[in-house]
């Protein structure tokens, strides 16, 4: 028997990969050494690798939820595994989906084929595999409502693991993945979708949409939300970003009555925990920030929680612009902002 024949293909690798096109804030970045990985089984050989030569290392999924350097040291592996397989669950749909699928395609094939409930999710950059790992959420619903369970390697125990709803602990832009940075490499997401699908229009964008349509189908949603995207959100193709900058905060209740006091246009909504969560666009917004630049950089002109690359922009640049706009949020309402993307 010919071991050596059964073992998996190496993942295909470059050498100083130029990383422009494969973050969506089209920062200038390098990665000293990109690997390909295709399939799940790739994994543990190339961080034995890893590991041995103790060099640093990350993985790059879309690109879209980064801020990249100007060198990426070490290893970079760019998940590629695709594939989506379909079972029968009873009252659900089962699907299991491969990490390097695009997310909004994935949202688009479930609606050709009739499995609805994502809908909302429409438009959201990024593949699936980042999909559990912040919980990515909007118009009222967030994926982790969706998910049986996540599959990935864990290079702490150097395993493939399979971690059920409960363990991934999700919450508002929070997992237990994202709790333990530098420790799953999640391969396969297993998505359960409802037979008996509701339509879910209770956010406030969405339901001034639907006014007269009280009962949309699937489709109409989605296509809503990817109006609505389309015109809040700038084209990542068009005007590099990376979605929210900063997390929306949440806060004691009696701060914000407080707040609530002083500034009664404040828009903030209850969070599960009891306590309140503000609109940090509001915030950025009522400092003035809508549609500023700042060299390189600068914040949307329609959403005031998105910073934008206006062409050389490099980390650094936005960096500093965040730094300015947490100050100033602070200083006027003594609310902390949080960043939502990955400092790499
Ligand atoms: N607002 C302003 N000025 C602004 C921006 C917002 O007054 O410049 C107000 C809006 O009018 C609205 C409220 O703030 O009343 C909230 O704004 P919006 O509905 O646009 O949502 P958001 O809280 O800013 C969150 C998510 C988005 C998601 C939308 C829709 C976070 C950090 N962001 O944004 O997610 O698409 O809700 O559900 O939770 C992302 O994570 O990258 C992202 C885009």
């Amino acid at each position: 028997m010919n071991f050596a024949s059964s073992a998996p293909p190496s993942p295909k690798s470059h050498p100083n990969l130029g990383l422009k096109d494969r973050n969506t804030f089209g920062f200038d970045a390098t990665a000293q050494w990109a690997f390909e990985i295709d399939t799940a089984e790739q994994i543990p050989g190339i961080m034995q690798q890893i590991a041995e030569q103790k060099l640093p290392w990350r993985v790059l999924g879309g690109g879209s939820n980064v801020i990249l350097p100007k060198v990426l040291p070490g290893a970079t592996l760019l998940m590629n595994i695709s594939g989506i397989k379909v079972d029968d669950a009873g009252e659900f749909t089962r699907i299991t989906v491969g990490g390097g699928v695009n997310w909004h395609e994935f949202v688009a094939w479930t609606l050709e084929n009739n499995f609805p409930g994502l809908e909302n999710l429409a438009l959201i950059p990024g593949t699936v595999g980042a999909a559990p790992i912040q919980n990515i959420g909007a118009y009222g619903l967030e994926v982790g409502e969706f998910i049986e369970s996540v599959q990935a390697y864990d290079t702490k125990d150097q395993a493939f693991v399979t971690l059920n709803k409960d363990a991934c602990c999700f919450a508002y832009r929070d997992s237990y993945f994202k709790q333990n940075p530098q420790r799953f490499i999640v391969t396969k997401v297993v998505f359960k979708t409802p037979k008996h699908w509701q339509a879910r229009i209770h956010y406030a964008d969405l339901a001034k949409q639907f006014e007269s349509n009280p009962k949309p189908s699937a489709e109409e949603i989605f296509l809503a939300v990817c109006k609505i995207r389309t015109h809040k959100l700038p084209d990542p193709k068009v005007i590099g970003n990376a979605g929210s900058f900063f997390q929306n905060p949440i806060i004691p209740n009696e701060q914000y009555e407080t707040l609530l006091h002083k500034y009664p246009g404040l828009i903030s909504y209850p969070d599960r925990s009891g306590k309140r969560k503000l609109a940090a666009g509001w915030l950025i917004d009522q400092c003035g920030f809508k549609g500023q630049r700042m060299g390189h950089v600068g914040v949307y002109e329609n959403q005031a929680l998105v910073l934008v690359n206006h062409g050389e922009g490099t980390a650094q640049d936005i960096l500093g612009l965040a730094k300015c706009i947490q100050e100033a949020v602070r200083k006027e309402f003594g609310v902390s902002l949080e960043i939502e993307p990955n400092i790499l």
